[in-house]
């Protein structure tokens, strides 16, 4: 909590110095000014006695804001003792209630709360600093390098706390969330050979941390061959007669996502090797009318594409 309160009055600072400076400016930002309003709230620090139960007075689920839903949620367990229901409760993350409960009937101004999400005046990154003045386990540590981040994404950009279950813990809700901005990763997915992704069995988090981009494409592991390792673990060899561009980077030759042709490979048969492989068996004299060559594939013969540990397997065919 101190941490979060830190950098809040920084930010009340920041923003203060800045009023003071466009105290002349003839447009005021209407979402400016209810920033300023909520860090002031933040810097008096005046949180409510009553606590949720006074919030469920005017946002239960008769209301125009129902917030029932986090009570399902882990974040509403009372019993949870790190989290906000042990502490400020609903304040935790909306900030002091100070004069948010008054009634305008009565000529009383009601004050913002902080809100969460695209819409919100809350800045991406003060919204984050709530969330991340609990979350300070390695992977969250890692946020600010990420190019979600960089993005200005809010946490609740994928994260839901109103509801039961949180998206990006159940495979199809988090897929389609982050295919709703990745149109290409799903088009990719939709195409004829692809993971098992679409029903469930896997999802981006099985290869994507996104929290982070300490790792390439913020992968879960250090290379995308150490990647494809983690399940794939038989194409790590070690072999005696090694296909280079195999050791090198799988996606040379496949698209995790999904691809038209068998396999998952970029490019159709023999297409993907000959583009590498511009006039091989110039040394080898096969039949051009042999059948396994028209077959069209390279793969008739050298089948052991990803690496060989037979004793004759330097061509790859056995
Ligand atoms: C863990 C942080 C957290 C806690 C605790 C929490 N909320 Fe929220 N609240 C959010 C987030 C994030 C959203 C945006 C929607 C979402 O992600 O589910 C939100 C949305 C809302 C909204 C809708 C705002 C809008 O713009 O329409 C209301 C109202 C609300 N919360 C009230 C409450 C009340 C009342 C409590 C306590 C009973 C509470 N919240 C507890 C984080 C929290
Ligand atoms: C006296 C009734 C009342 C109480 C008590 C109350 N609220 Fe609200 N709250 C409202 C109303 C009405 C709105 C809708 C305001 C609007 O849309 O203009 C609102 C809006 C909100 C919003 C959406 C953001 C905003 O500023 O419009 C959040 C978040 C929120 N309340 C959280 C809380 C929390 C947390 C508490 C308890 C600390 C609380 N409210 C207590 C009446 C109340
Ligand atoms: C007051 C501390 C606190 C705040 C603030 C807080 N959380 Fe949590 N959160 C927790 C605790 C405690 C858990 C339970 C899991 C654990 O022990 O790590 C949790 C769990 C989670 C989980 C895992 C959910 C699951 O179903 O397993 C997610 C995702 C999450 N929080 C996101 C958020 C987001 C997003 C925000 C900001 C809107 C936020 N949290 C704010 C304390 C907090
Ligand atoms: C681009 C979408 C996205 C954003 C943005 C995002 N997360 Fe996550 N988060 C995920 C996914 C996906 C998982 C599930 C990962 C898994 O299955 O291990 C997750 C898991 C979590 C968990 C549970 C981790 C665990 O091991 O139980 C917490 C806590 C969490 N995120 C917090 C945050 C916080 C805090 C922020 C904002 C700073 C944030 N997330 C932003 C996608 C996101
Ligand atoms: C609100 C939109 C949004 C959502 C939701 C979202 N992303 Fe992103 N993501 C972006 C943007 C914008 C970028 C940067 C530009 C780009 O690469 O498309 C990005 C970049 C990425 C990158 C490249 C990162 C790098 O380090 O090179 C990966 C991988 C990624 N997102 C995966 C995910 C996954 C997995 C999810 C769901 C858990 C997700 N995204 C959800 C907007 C989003
Ligand atoms: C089997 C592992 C795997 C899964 C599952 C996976 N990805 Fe990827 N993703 C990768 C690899 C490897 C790369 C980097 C190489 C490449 O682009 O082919 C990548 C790159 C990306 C990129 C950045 C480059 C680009 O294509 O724009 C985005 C965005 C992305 N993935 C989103 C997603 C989303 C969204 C999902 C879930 C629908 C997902 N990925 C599922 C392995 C995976
Ligand atoms: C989380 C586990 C996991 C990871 C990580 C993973 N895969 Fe897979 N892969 C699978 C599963 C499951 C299948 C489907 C197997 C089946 O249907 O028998 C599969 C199938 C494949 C196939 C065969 C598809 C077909 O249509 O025959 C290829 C090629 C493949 N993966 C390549 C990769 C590459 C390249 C990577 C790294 C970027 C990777 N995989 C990472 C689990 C994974
Ligand atoms: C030189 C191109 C090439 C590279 C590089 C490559 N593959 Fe393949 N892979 C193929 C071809 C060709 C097939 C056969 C596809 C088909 O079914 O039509 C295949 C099939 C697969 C299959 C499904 C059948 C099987 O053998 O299990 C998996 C899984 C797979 N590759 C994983 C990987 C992984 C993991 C890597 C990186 C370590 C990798 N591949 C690198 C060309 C390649
Ligand atoms: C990304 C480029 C690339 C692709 C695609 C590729 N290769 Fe290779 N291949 C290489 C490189 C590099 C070597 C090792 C250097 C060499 O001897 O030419 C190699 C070696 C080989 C060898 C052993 C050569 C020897 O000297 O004994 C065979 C056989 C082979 N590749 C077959 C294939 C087949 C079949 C395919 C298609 C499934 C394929 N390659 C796709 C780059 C590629
Ligand atoms: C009818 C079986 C057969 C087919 C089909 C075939 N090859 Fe070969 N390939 C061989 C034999 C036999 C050798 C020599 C192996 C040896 O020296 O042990 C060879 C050697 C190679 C070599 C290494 C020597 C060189 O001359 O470059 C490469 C590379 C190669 N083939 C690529 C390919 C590609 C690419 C295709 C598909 C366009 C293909 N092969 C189709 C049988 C075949």
């Amino acid at each position: 909590m101190n941490t979060t309160i830190q950098r809040w009055l920084v930010a009340v600072m920041l923003a203060l110095v800045g009023m003071v400076a466009s105290v002349h400016a003839a447009d005021v930002d209407p979402r400016e000014e209810i920033e300023a309003v909520l860090d002031k709230k933040f810097s008096d620090g005046k949180y409510s006695r009553q606590g949720a139960d006074g919030c469920m007075r005017c946002h239960d689920d008769q209301s125009e804001k129902p917030a029932t839903g986090i009570f399902d949620n882990i974040h509403g367990m009372a019993a949870n003792k790190h989290g906000p229901m042990s502490d400020r409760q609903c304040e935790a993350c909306h900030g002091p209630a100070d004069n948010h409960p008054r009634n305008p009937r009565r000529g009383q101004m009601r004050e913002p709360m902080i809100t969460f999400g695209p819409d919100s005046p809350v800045s991406s990154e003060k919204q984050n600093s709530v969330c991340l003045s609990c979350h300070t386990d390695s992977s969250r540590s890692a946020w600010h390098s990420s190019e979600h981040a960089f993005e200005d994404l809010s946490c609740s950009s994928c994260h839901k706390v109103h509801q039961k279950d949180d998206p990006m813990m159940t495979p199809k809700l988090q897929v389609e969330t982050c295919t709703s901005c990745h149109s290409k990763t799903k088009s990719d997915l939709h195409k004829r050979t692809s993971h098992p992704i679409l029903n469930g069995d896997m999802q981006c988090s099985s290869c994507h941390d996104p929290h982070q981009t300490v790792n390439e494409y913020s992968l879960n592991f250090s290379s995308i061959n150490e990647t494809c390792y983690d399940c794939h673990a038989e194409k790590r060899g070690p072999f005696l007669w090694e296909h280079e561009p195999v050791t090198e980077d799988c996606t040379l030759c496949h698209n995790p996502h999904g691809s038209i042709n068998s396999g998952m490979l970029d490019k159709r048969l023999p297409q993907l090797c000959q583009d590498c492989h511009k006039v091989p068996h110039a040394n080898v004299d096969i039949p051009e009318n042999d059948l396994r060559v028209r077959g069209g594939s390279c793969m008739n013969c050298h089948n052991q594409v990803h690496g060989s540990n037979h004793p004759r397997g330097s061509a790859l065919r056995y």
